[in-house]
Order: C-alpha cells, then structure tokens, then sequence
C-alpha cells in the first residue's frame, strides 16, 4: 500500500487525483491562465477568430494550430527577467476533423473531403508564432500590436545552411540552387541557443508529401525510411505541387531539419541547419562543453530509431555574437550506443569513415546528412523506444532521455536500455557525461554512462513498471514526452498518450532528481479530454511555468467535441492554448 501523499519529496504542493475531464485541474494553490489559443490575434489586422469562416489569410496573421514547443525569451534581450518577454510557439500540424465544421468521420473520408481552402488554411495554421507577452498585476497576457509578434508558415521563405545545402538532392524546379525553402513542416520540440535564438525541430514532415515514387520512384527506399507513403495523410500533394513526388521527387529531403529563427528580428530568415541531421527530430536542446563547444541533444521520434547529439567544432563565443552566427554548420553529428554494461558510445556520422563510403552509396557528407537513418542503422546505433525529449539537467549534468513508448518492442529485440516488450508506457533513461555532478561536465566527450531513471505505468499493474517506492496511486505517469527542469535542477515531464494507454488525462509531474526523493513523481497539472501537454517552460525564476495544451478533444467531431476547452461557449470548438501557471500569492511553482 502506497501512501496517497508525502514522500520524501523537497515539492510541496498537495497531489492532484488521476482524472479525464473536459476540464483541467492544477494542484491546490495554483492557477492556470490562459495566455493564447488558436485563432487569437498575433499580426496587426487580424481579424477576430470564426471558426465557421477560416480563410488562409486570416490564419497567417492569426495564432496557428496545435502549439507544441514553448521558449520564453526575455525581454530586453540577453536579460533575465520574468515578467516580460517574447514566446516562442511552435505550430505542429492541425487536427483536420475538429478544425472545421462539416468534415465526415475518419481519416480517409476527411482526406478526400478536404478542400483547397482548408488545405491552404491548414498551411497558414502550421509552422511557429513570436508573441510578445507581459505580466500585469499578477496576470499573463499578449502586448497589443508586440512590435516583435511574427507568424512562421509553411510558405515562409528560409535559407538552407550547412554540408547538405546545394546537393543535387535538395534541388526543386522553384529552387535550382538547392539553397531556399518555402516553410517548415510538424515543428514539434525545440531548443534555444547560448546566443539567443530559437531551434525548431521538424519531426513528422512524411506526412505532407505523396505520390506514385513512394513505390516506384528512384528514392523509394530512401522516402520508406521516413515514412513517406503514395496518398499522404494531409493530402497537400492535391492542391500544391511541391508536395508531389511525382512533380518535385526532391521536395522532401529539404524537410526533416532543425531551423534556427532569430525571434528578436522579425525580418530575419530563418534557416535550415542541415550539418544536424535530417530524421523526424523532436527537439534540440543545448549543453556547454568544458572547452565552449555547445552540445545539442536530439530526439528521433519513431519506434526503434535513435538518440542523437551535435558538437559544433568551433566554441561559443560571449563577447563577439556574430561569431557565433554560423556555429551549427560545422561540427560533429554522432548517434547513440547504449550498451548492456551501462556504457554509452557516441559514434560520429562522417562521410568516409566506416560504412559510411561508395560502398553503401554515400558520395558525400550531405548524403550521410538527407539519409541520416541510414547513416545510423550502418552504424548499429541503439535502436530505442521512440526518443522525444533530451535534455540536459542544467544542476547535476544529467541528460534525461524522455523514451515515450514502443508498441512495437519485440521479446526478442530488447536491450537493457529498452527491456520491456511492447512498452506501451514507456521509460526515462539518464546519461551521465564524465563530470556529471561537477562543475565541469563534459557533454562533448565520446562516451558516458547510462541509468534508469523510472519506467511508466502503473505499479503492481503494469509489468515491469518502477519507481521511488514511495510513489502515490497518482504519482505513477504514462508516455513521458517533454520535459524541463527548474533552477533547482527538479525534473518535471510533460505526457503525451496516457488516456489510451492509462484511461489518465495527459499531465505534468514533477520529481526531485537527487536526494531522497530522486525520481519519487507527483501528479501537478493534468489536462482535458483529447489533449497533450507540451511545451513545459519555466520563467528564469520558477515563478510561471507555460505549458501547451494540444489538440483539445482530438478523436471527436467538430460538431460534437469532447471539449469545448478554454472556452467553453458553444458557439466555439476545442482550441489548442498556451496557458501559465503561477502560484497564488506569488512564488516558485510547485513550491
Ligand atoms: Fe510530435 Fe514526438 O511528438
Ligand atoms: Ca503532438
Ligand atoms: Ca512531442
Ligand atoms: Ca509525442
């Protein structure tokens, strides 16, 4: 018999009880406001939200769909202030069905109903948006006509940086120089950089492009590889041509990046980082090597694929800034092996070295790069339990690896860093760089240990689940998938997937990650029905932590939702939101 509460546990709110609710609940002292929802207005002129006419032009100076990743940024720039700043907002994909009215039930008949307007208003509701936002009298709220607010499209034009930019294989019909894109696709998880900008990861961008290549076409096996199929499940390639295979074979390799956006420069270009790699990247987050070398850790979210870190070759420099401008296109992409022992191996992608020749079809490093998987797979990269989030612990130097599950785990193809088959719950595993607890970790070196920090699901339940014993009947958690961590080094994960597979709402919960209550989670945020929370975000001083709520009541129709979250007017549907958090009477969340 676990005790309901207490633990040794240094977070002090009382623990919420497990639900799934058209309504939200945070713990007892706490509130959640609500900063921005879709369709809220970011660009001067937009027009009010009205989800019964959603036009693309609305939508492109309107906030988009489905907010994932969060950064905040103060403002002024390079400060650390917690009142005001700029929000960074990823826009990942839109939820077609409970988008817009009168769409049939199912995938399929939703894909072939599917308009040229909706098409092109799914497109402007994709991509990112820069919100200036300021706390007043203890409230969170946008800064009418922020000079900084911005919207990221899937028709923004970027710049293609880095070995892969110029290939043969990143040119197009629009774009013969293989050098500038329209827009980024699926941006889920992110990062940011020592020098201040923003990093957003395409993860699901196979899910835009279609045609009869996917089967036939001369990089068949290469499109397999990421999942690209002949009917995509947008349906994009019936309306724009780009997104046709048969039309634009190349299209797709120019999607799959991490792009850097400076969110301080309204008219700056973003850019496609290609030295990072090209797989459906979850996010990108930054540590510092002893030497200066900043190190980012990525995630490859599909089941059986890989950890990833770059190292970039030159080191950050503090008082020059545009040194530091180009700094990720140069470096070393390496992939994970974790062995059996608890040893990990970072094994360096480089064009030439090992299997990766003319032997396998690699001609260059920009080869390596636009087939990154298979780069990897030559490699014997540790095949893991879909990676989303890898996060350094700024306070202990840990890596924290958010694995969110894997259906698919075989009994016979486990490894102990993924030993359960068919994890549906899914686990967190730590690396531990030499240094780690010190003040000099080093994130850059070519191996690390590796631990278990705890297995999801229910315990007694679910086979195979572990914690701190002391874990409540509603501290046990399902699909971890974001996470970031408060000045005082605690962990606090964000889920994605526990109503199907735990019958639990989506939620945050917290834990110490040293001490006595290492890894002992608590339930502190849970959301509604249909939703995941995303985008955990702490202000520099742990006194809000902003969240994205995606895809309120996904799964139900437009007509007759599941929730009518934030709103809850009956003129409105369900609509993806940022909301804060604070501790009433002020404080450090959680505290
Ligand atoms: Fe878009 Fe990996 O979650
Ligand atoms: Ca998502
Ligand atoms: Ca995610
Ligand atoms: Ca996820």
């Amino acid at each position: 018999q676990v005790p309901r509460t207490g633990g040794p546990s240094t977070l002090a709110f009382p623990e919420l009880t497990h639900q799934l609710a058209q309504t939200d609940s945070v713990a007892e002292g706490h509130e959640v406001q609500v900063v921005m929802r879709w369709g809220d207005a970011v660009l001067a002129g937009a027009p009010a939200f009205d989800p019964a006419r959603q036009t693309p032009d609305a939508q492109a100076r309107q906030f988009g769909q489905n907010n994932d990743f969060l950064a905040f940024m103060p403002l002024p720039r390079g400060s650390n202030g917690s009142d005001h700043g700029l929000l960074w907002v990823n826009h990942e994909y839109c939820s077609t069905g409970s988008m817009f009215p009168g769409l049939p039930a199912g995938n399929s008949a939703i894909r072939a109903a599917k308009t040229e307007l909706q098409a092109r208003t799914e497109m402007m509701a994709h991509g990112g948006s820069v919100v200036e936002i300021q706390r007043k009298d203890g409230k969170w709220a946008p800064v009418p006509g922020g000079a900084m607010n911005r919207r990221i499209t899937a028709s923004t034009p970027m710049r293609i940086s880095g070995p892969a930019a110029g290939h043969e294989r990143m040119k197009t019909s629009a774009d013969p120089n293989g050098t500038q894109v329209l827009g980024m696709l699926n941006n889920c998880a992110g990062g940011t950089t020592p020098w201040g900008t923003v990093l957003t990861c395409e993860e699901n961008f196979n899910t835009y492009f279609g045609g009869e290549a996917a089967r036939t076409g001369a990089q068949a096996a290469a499109y397999r590889r990421y999942g690209i199929q002949p009917a995509s499940p947008n349906a994009w390639e019936r309306f724009e041509l780009r997104f046709n295979l048969d039309r634009e074979p190349n299209e797709p390799n120019r999607f799959g990046w991490v792009v850097e956006i400076d969110p301080f420069d309204p008219n700056s270009t973003p850019i496609k980082r290609t030295a990072l790699g090209r797989f459906k990247h979850e996010g990108c987050t930054q540590a510092m090597a002893p030497d200066g070398r900043v190190v980012f850790y990525m995630g490859d979210d599909e089941m059986n694929d890989y950890v990833y870190r770059f190292v970039t070759a030159r080191p950050f420099n503090r008082e020059n800034p545009a040194a530091n401008r180009d700094l990720l296109d140069e470096g070393t992409l390496s992939v994970a092996r974790l062995e059996d022992d608890g040893k990990l191996v970072w094994m360096p992608l480089v064009f030439g070295e090992g299997p990766l020749t003319a032997a396998n079809n690699f001609a260059s490093q920009a080869d390596v790069l636009i087939e990154t998987r298979r780069a990897a797979d030559l490699l014997g990269a540790t095949p893991m339990d879909r990676p989303e989030d890898v996060e350094a612990n700024p306070v202990n130097g840990r890596v924290y690896v958010m694995l969110t599950n894997n259906a698919r785990r075989a009994a016979d193809r486990l490894n102990a860093a993924n030993p359960r088959p068919r994890n549906i719950h899914g686990h967190v595993v730590e690396i531990i760089p030499p240094g780690a607890g010190t003040p000099r970790v080093d994130h850059a070196a070519n191996e690390a240990r590796w631990e278990m920090f705890l297995m999801a699901g229910k315990p007694g339940i679910d086979a195979g689940a572990r914690y701190h014993r002391a874990t409540s009947e509603n501290g046990w958690l399902s699909c971890p998938d974001n996470c970031t961590f408060d000045s005082k080094g605690r962990i606090w994960i964000a889920t994605d997937g526990a109503p199907s597979a735990a019958g639990v709402a989506d939620a945050v919960y917290a834990a110490d990650t040293s001490g006595a209550g290492r890894g002992l989670t608590r339930l502190f945020y849970q959301t509604v029905v249909g939703a995941e929370v995303c985008g955990p975000c702490f202000t520099p001083d742990d006194t809000t932590l902003f969240l994205a709520i995606q895809h309120p009541a996904e799964g139900s129709s437009y007509e007759n939702p599941s929730t009518r979250w934030p709103d809850f007017d009956p003129a409105l549907p369900a609509r993806s939101s940022v909301i804060a958090i604070v501790k009433k009477g002020g404080g450090a969340v959680g505290s």
